[in-house]
């Protein structure tokens, strides 16, 4: 079975991730989205709400479960028999950190990373943009999925 990794904070999950996400499906046996628990920030949604938003809205996904990690990213696929880490990669911009992230994971410990070119429908999107347009009334209803718009505005309602 070819399973591979889609890691990321999901803070919250846009449709720029979906894409990733679903592309990755259609390409292998079994996709593991897994959710870094990053204790250096403070997110929005805590990592148990995180894990929630992404089940619900990669439910029609089969080949699609949801995960959480903490440490590192290689030790996370050799503990669970993955073969590779998938990333989109939105622009130049996103390039040279993603190459050094999978130069160093290759080197380390033999972990593979392969790259989706996102859509360009999504190329300008990310989660902090999303959090931000929204904290100040902005309208990101059609970047994110339904259950995450809704969840959006009951947590910045509260402060
Ligand atoms: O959505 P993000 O915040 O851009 O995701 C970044 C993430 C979680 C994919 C990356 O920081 C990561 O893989 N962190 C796990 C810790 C790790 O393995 N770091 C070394 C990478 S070379």
């Amino acid at each position: 079975m070819r399973r591979v990794v889609c890691p990321g904070s999901f803070d919250p999950v846009t449709n720029g991730h979906l894409d990733v996400i679903s592309r990755a499906a259609n390409l292998h046996d079994e996709v593991v989205v897994a959710v870094f628990r990053n204790t250096s920030k403070t997110p929005l949604f805590t990592i148990e709400e995180r894990v929630d938003l992404l089940r619900e809205a990669t439910s029609k996904i089969p080949n699609v479960r949801i995960d959480k990690f903490e440490g590192l990213i290689v030790d996370y696929c050799k503990a669970n028999d993955i073969s590779a880490i998938v990333k989109g990669l939105r622009a130049v911009t996103d390039f040279d950190y993603e190459m050094q992230m999978a130069q160093m994971n290759y080197n380390q410990a033999g972990v593979e990373t392969l790259f989706v070119i996102t859509n360009p429908l999504w190329a300008f999107l990310s989660s902090s943009l999303v959090k931000d347009f929204a904290r100040f009334g902005g309208d990101v209803s059609g970047l994110v999925p339904e259950v995450v718009l809704d969840r959006l505005a009951g947590r910045l309602a509260q402060g």
